[in-house]
């Protein structure tokens, strides 16, 4: 199959390029490094003619309205001129809709315009992946202290294992309009205080100081209450947290500029 992947540079991107590759199929990555925006839409008429199905993973966490929200508008539409609208497959997040968080919203918005659109659509939600997971940890620990607001978990996935699963939906039977899959997640829940824990033992550092702070805000308190932990329906699988950690250099990148 052909198949488009948006965001190919991007960390989910190049785990989906590299599975549809090991299968046999075309893949065809788009982003602003290949001269396609969706800010814009500069590129995307050429790039979508001829493509069999969509895996959608182009995001902008600093403006997901232009590239997230307005930008999958712009990409259904080029869709919807083609003869037979190929099937696009959303990658979205566990919980997106339960939370004030405004990339959360744009996310759930995303996934209401693909529900109206009517041509052939999945959503897959999963969580957080594990670099990301790591370094959210990161930011909340200031040299031995690791700051847990209120009861925040993770339940981190392996990149690897959701974009197995993005291939599988991409190259499966075409849903004849919207549907979602069963969410995505790894085999365990960690509370943050965890986290950091496992974060500074694989620095050779010793045990964190865990200090609990109040969830102030929606935004905060919808984390706290775990909205990005997976509580109903869930497949999981994949690497575990701690195993994905093992391959890791000692010194993680951090999202602390
Ligand atoms: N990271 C997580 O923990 C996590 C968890 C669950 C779901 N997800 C979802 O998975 C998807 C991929 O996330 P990720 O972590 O792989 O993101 P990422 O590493 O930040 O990659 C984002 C990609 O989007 C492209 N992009 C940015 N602006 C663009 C534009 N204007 N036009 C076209 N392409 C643009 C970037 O490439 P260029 O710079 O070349 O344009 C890059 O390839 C997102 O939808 C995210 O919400 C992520």
């Amino acid at each position: 199959m052909r198949v488009l992947v948006t965001g190919g540079s991007g960390s989910l991107g190049s785990e989906v390029l590299a599975e549809l590759g090991a299968r046999g199929h075309e893949a065809r990555p788009a982003s602003r490094r290949t001269g396609v925006d969706l800010s814009t839409g500069v590129g995307l008429a050429e790039v979508v003619a001829g493509v069999d199905a969509v895996i959608h993973c182009a995001t902008a966490t600093q403006s997901p309205r232009r590239v997230d929200v307005d930008g999958t508008g712009r990409l259904v539409a080029e869709l919807a001129r083609q003869p037979s609208p190929p099937h696009l497959v959303y990658v979205s997040i566990v919980g997106c809709d339960r939370s004030p968080f405004p990339y959360y919203r744009a996310k759930t918005e995303v996934e209401q315009r693909l529900a109206r659109w009517g041509g052939p659509a999945t959503v897959v939600r999963a969580t957080q992946f594990h670099p990301f997971a790591a370094a959210v940890a990161q930011l909340l620990m200031v040299g031995r202290v690791a700051f847990s607001i209120g009861d925040m978990a993770v339940q981190p996935a392996d990149t690897a294992w959701v974009a197995g699963h993005l291939v599988d939906v991409a190259t499966g039977p075409v849903p004849r309009g919207f549907t979602r899959t069963t969410d995505l997640a790894g085999p365990d829940v960690l509370a943050m205080g965890e986290v950091a824990m496992m974060l500074r033992q694989h620095a050779g550092q010793g045990s964190p100081r865990v200090v609990r702070v109040p969830p102030v805000g929606g935004v905060l308190r919808s984390f706290s209450d775990r909205v990005n932990v997976p509580s109903g329906d869930v497949e999981t699988g994949g690497r575990s947290f701690a195993a994905w950690l093992e391959t890791q250099p000692q010194r993680l990148p951090s999202l602390r500029r």
